[in-house]
This record gives structure tokens, C-alpha cells and sequence, in this order.
């Protein structure tokens, strides 16, 4: 089965094309950074303007780079939400639109499903079900069980920032440019992550909730105090990250507890951060787990994963091309549209 991939739920504009939800033939992402880094931050209304600019470009190339017309094309899948109204708008309406004109089936993706999706593209080996997730990204920090392509279930999630935006805050208040992650990640590799001690969100009992904006506000605190203002910046970026590593490990671990797994996927834009794909790798040696971090081009917001999540969800995400809407707020558990 060959499905074209639309993702638009936040600010890169990507399409792909996926043969039996494993081989991406393209992947194609045209990344905003460039209109949003004057922000400091994303600002919904340019990104939908730059969906909206980009996207039938993106589908042609994504299409020519795969060396195939639409009319080889199988289904359309599209992400439906969770992410930005106007982005998600975009993609949503592209997708019907083609799904309606070419007579194609259409599916409608949960992109956090997509996410945990990614880890079976171009794999030598797919993680055995269940398996367990830890997927975060800028806008979700949360622990998954995916117990078959359609039962996957939320053990436990983040009660405020998610662990990227705590990576871009903190990045922002060490004076690093937009996006912050991967920046402070380069910073950090030159830094004593025992430099300094910076607190580690504690779940009680069996809960296994995780908690980032008090360190971001005692990296804030620190950086204003005295000791903060000498100290090197390589240092505080390299402690800080070893705390936010410490609690999405302790947190894993807890969640690995519950229930025998044979295999820990690591995803969303995070994994791409180097401590922590270590630490997930050494902790998954101790506990004789498999452990699968998705290659980085589909670590990050792409489509080749929206396309690999509905090649196996197939019927159960099935949307009629007249009546799906985007929802900002997509719930987690799958819905029928
Ligand atoms: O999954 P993603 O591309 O978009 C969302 O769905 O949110 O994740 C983006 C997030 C940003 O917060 C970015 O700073 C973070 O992933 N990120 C990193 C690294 N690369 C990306 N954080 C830490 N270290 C990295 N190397
Ligand atoms: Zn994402």
C-alpha cells in the first residue's frame, strides 16, 4: 500500500510518501525556523499562512521525489489534530480536497500517534507489541503502552510544560537562539552535568505524572543569583538537562514496572537529544529491554510517520472526505470520524 502523508499540525510544512508504513520514499519537511526565530517562539498565524503558501508544492515534490503520480497513490493520510486550528486547518482541507477529487480513501491521524508510529520506519527491526513509550516532544511529555496498532493507552503525562518547551524556556533564559533543544543540547556537550544540582520532579506512590516548569524556574532563579552570573554556561545547560533526563528515565522505569514489555521506543522531537538517548539506551541494557529511537528525520514533526501510523490503524481512521474537521484537541484515544 502506498499512502501520501500530510502533517501540518505546527510550524514545518511536510509531506512523504510510504510504502507499507515502512519504507519512506520521500520525506519531504520545508521547516519555519526562519520566519519564527525573530519571535522567539512560533506564532500560529504565520505558520498557517506558511502552510498554506507551501503545502501544494510540497505534495508535488513529495510525489516527484517518490517517483510516482497521484493516481499510484493508495489513500491520503492527514493529521487531524492534536496542534495549531489554523495550521491543522490547512493540511485538513488539502487532504479532503484530494481525497475527494482522486476518489482515494482518507485517514485521519492522531499526530502523537504518529509520533510512536515513526519507530517502525525503515527499521531492521519493529518493536514487539506491547511496548512501551516515552514520546516527547515541544508540545506532549508523556509514557504510552501500545498494546496493537489501534489500543494504545496514556500511563502518564506531564502536569505543565512539556519536556521540549522546558528545553526551549531554559535555552531562551541561557541567551540561545530559536529552537532552543538542540542548541542547548550542543551547548551542554561541553558542560559538567554535575556542575550544579537542580531539582528532580518526585511522582509519589505508583503515579507516574512528571513535572518541568520548576526547574525551568529554579534554572531561572539560579542564573539571577550571584553564583548564577559566573557560572559557565556549558555547565548550568549540561545540569539542567541531566535533571529533565533523571525524570523521564525514573519516570520510564516506574511505567516499565507495570507490566512485562519487550520493548521501550524512545519519540517526538526530544529523542533527538543526545544525553537522553543514552541514558534510555543504557537503562534499557540493565532492564533487558529492547530499546528503538526513531531515525532523527522521523524523530522530529514529519509526515513519513502520519502515513506509517494509518497504514496500520487503516479502517479504524477512516474519514469521510465531506465531513472531517481538524480538531485542535484531538483526544488521545482513538475516535472514528
Ligand atoms: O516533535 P517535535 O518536532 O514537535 C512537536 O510536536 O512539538 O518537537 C520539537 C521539540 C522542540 O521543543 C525542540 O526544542 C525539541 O523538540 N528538540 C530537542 C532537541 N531537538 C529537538 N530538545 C533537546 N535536545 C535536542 N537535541
Ligand atoms: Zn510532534
Amino acid at each position: 500500500m502506498l499512502l501520501l502523508g500530510i502533517e501540518t499540525s505546527c510550524d514545518d510544512t511536510a509531506t512523504a510518501v510510504v510504502r507499507d508504513g515502512k519504507v519512506a520514499l520521500s520525506n519531504v519537511s520545508t521547516n519555519q525556523d526562519a520566519f519564527h526565530a525573530k519571535f522567539g517562539g512560533i506564532v500560529p498565524e504565520i505558520a498557517s499562512r506558511q502552510h498554506l503558501a507551501l503545502l501544494s508544492a510540497a505534495v508535488q515534490d513529495a510525489l516527484e521525489r517518490a517517483q510516482v503520480g497521484l493516481d499510484a497513490i493508495d489513500g491520503i493520510a492527514v493529521t487531524a489534530g492534536p496542534g495549531l486550528i489554523g495550521s491543522l486547518v490547512i493540511g485538513v482541507a488539502s487532504a479532503k480536497a484530494l481525497a475527494f477529487a482522486s476518489g482515494k480513501p482518507l485517514f485521519a491521524v492522531n499526530h502523537l500517534h504518529g509520533h510512536i508510529f515513526a519507530a517502525f520506519l525503515e527499521q531492521a527491526a519493529e518493536p514487539e507489541y506491547p511496548f512501551l513509550v516515552l514520546l516527547v516532544s515541544g508540545g506532549h511529555s508523556q509514557l504510552v503502552r501500545v498494546d496493537g496498532p489501534a489500543s494504545l493507552a496514556i500511563l502518564g503525562r506531564t502536569r505543565d510544560d512539556a519536556a521540549g518547551e522546558a528545553f526551549d524556556k531554559t535555552a531562551r533564559l541561557l541567551g540561545l537562539p530559536f529552537p532552543g533543544g538542540p542548541a542547548l543540547d550542543r551547548l551542554a556537550r561541553d558542560g559538567d552535568p554535575r556542575a550544579f544540582t537542580f531539582p528532580r520532579h518526585r511522582a509519589e506512590g505508583e503515579a507516574l505524572d512528571m513535572s518541568f516548569s520548576g526547574l525551568k524556574t529554579s534554572v531561572k532563579y539560579f542564573l539571577d543569583s550571584a553564583a548564577g552570573r559566573e557560572a559557565a554556561p556549558a555547565d548550568v545547560a549540561a545540569s539542567f538537562q541531566a535533571a529533565i533526563v533523571d525524570v523521564l528515565i525514573d519516570r520510564l522505569d516506574r511505567a516499565a514496572r507495570h507490566a512485562p514489555y519487550r520493548a521501550a521506543v524512545l519519540s517526538g522531537g526530544v529523542a533527538a537529544n543526545s544525553a537522553l538517548q543514552a541514558a534510555f539506551r543504557a537503562w534499557g541494557e540493565r532492564q533487558g529491554i529492547e530499546t528503538l529511537v526513531p531515525h532523527l528525520r522521523f524523530c522530529t514533526d514529519n509526515a513519513a510517520m502520519i502515513a506509517a501510523a494509518a497504514d496500520r490503524q487503516g479502517d479504524v481512521v477512516r474519514a469521510d472526505p465531506l465531513t472531517l474537521s481538524a480538531d485542535p484537541s484531538l483526544p488521545f484515544e482513538l475516535s472514528t470520524f
